[in-house]
């Protein structure tokens, strides 16, 4: 797209082109746009979007945008600047977000209904994104399994991918009751449970963790997969624990890819207790937990693993 186009079709005062075409010469030498200069005679510069802006087209199918939209929310950007002071402190299980906004990330983000309904927005195009590739490539992980329980499943995104591709099985999307109040299941196999999953977790075959254990410290995550447990024992199996998280420094990971998972790391410092963590450290919470085995399986580059944990 030529600049002027581009001008003209976005809400610009016409005085700003050349600011524009600043903005664009930055944006183009970090790949977000390419550029195309194909005909020597045509003087104006035109944009090419490459993978990186596509994905942040409305129309894409797995749109990135609401993430951007959310992480760059100034509520959320406040929180780095008090990274400083929050250093110098002694209480580690505190976070920057909390030294800025007097409560826990969770807390506010269920008071703060706008936040919230982002980031769970945010969070329904990553599952979106994560399910379709789970149910496409790794089907076999839920293969045998009748009943499986979403913890902090959010709106369901992920659980309503799984239901569709195993109707047999029986899906429950389980979170805090503020966040699953609103929403209704179907009459066949999704149903949505309120409640506290430091407390007690419905029982099923199988525990899904997605995105949750990285927001947590080694203490809560111990508290938690104990619970995971004791639901995946109480119908007298043994059933399995399925994590969707990051391993930091996977093997297939280049330099790119761990700069991502290091990236992500910092933001769980400042906005939650939790972190990304690598293999040892995964191990070392599954034993302290009372969990035998597990099974790491890369599903996307080195930016997602799915990981099973067996009693
Ligand atoms: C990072 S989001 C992940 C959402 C979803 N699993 C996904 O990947 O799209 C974390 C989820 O944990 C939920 N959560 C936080 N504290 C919780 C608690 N104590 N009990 C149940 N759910 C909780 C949040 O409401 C949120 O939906």
């Amino acid at each position: 797209m030529p600049l002027s186009k581009l001008v003209a079709s976005l809400p610009i005062h016409p005085s700003k082109a050349a600011s524009v075409r600043r903005l664009m010469r930055i944006l183009t030498i970090s790949g977000i746009f390419s550029h195309r200069n194909d005909d020597e005679l045509q003087e104006e510069e035109r944009y090419v979007l490459t993978n990186v802006s596509r994905i942040l087209l409305k129309d894409h199918p797995f749109c990135m945008a609401p993430f951007f939209d959310v992480f760059f929310d100034p509520k959320l950007l406040k929180p780095w600047y008090q990274l400083s002071n929050w250093f110098k402190k002694c209480n580690t299980n505190n976070s920057p977000f909390e030294t800025e906004h007097g409560m826990p990330f969770w807390e506010f983000s269920s008071h703060d209904k706008k936040l919230g309904s982002s980031f769970h927005d945010a969070m329904t195009n990553d599952s979106r994104l994560v399910s379709s590739v789970v149910v496409e490539k790794f089907k076999g992980v839920f293969e045998g399994v009748e009943s499986l329980v979403d913890v902090g499943g959010g709106n369901g995104t992920m659980a309503k991918t799984i239901a569709k591709s195993f109707p047999q099985m029986e899906c429950i999307v389980f979170d805090l009751p503020d966040v699953v109040s609103g929403f209704q299941g179907n009459s066949e196999n999704i149903k949505y449970v309120g409640g506290d999953m430091f407390e007690a977790i419905p029982a099923a075959d199988a525990v899904l963790l997605k995105c949750i254990l990285h927001d947590w410290n080694d203490e809560e995550c111990v508290k938690l997969l104990k619970k995971c447990k004791e639901a995946i024992t109480k119908k007298g199996k043994k059933g399995k624990v399925i994590i969707i998280d990051m391993v930091v420094g996977n093997e297939n990971g280049d330099k790119g890819s761990l700069e991502t998972q290091l990236l992500f790391d910092m933001l769980m410092m400042v906005l939650v207790t939790g972190k990304e963590r690598n293999v040892k450290e995964w191990a070392k919470l599954f034993f302290s937990s009372g969990f035998n085995n597990y099974k790491i399986i890369p599903i996307m580059m080195s930016s997602r693993s799915l990981i099973e944990v067996y009693p």
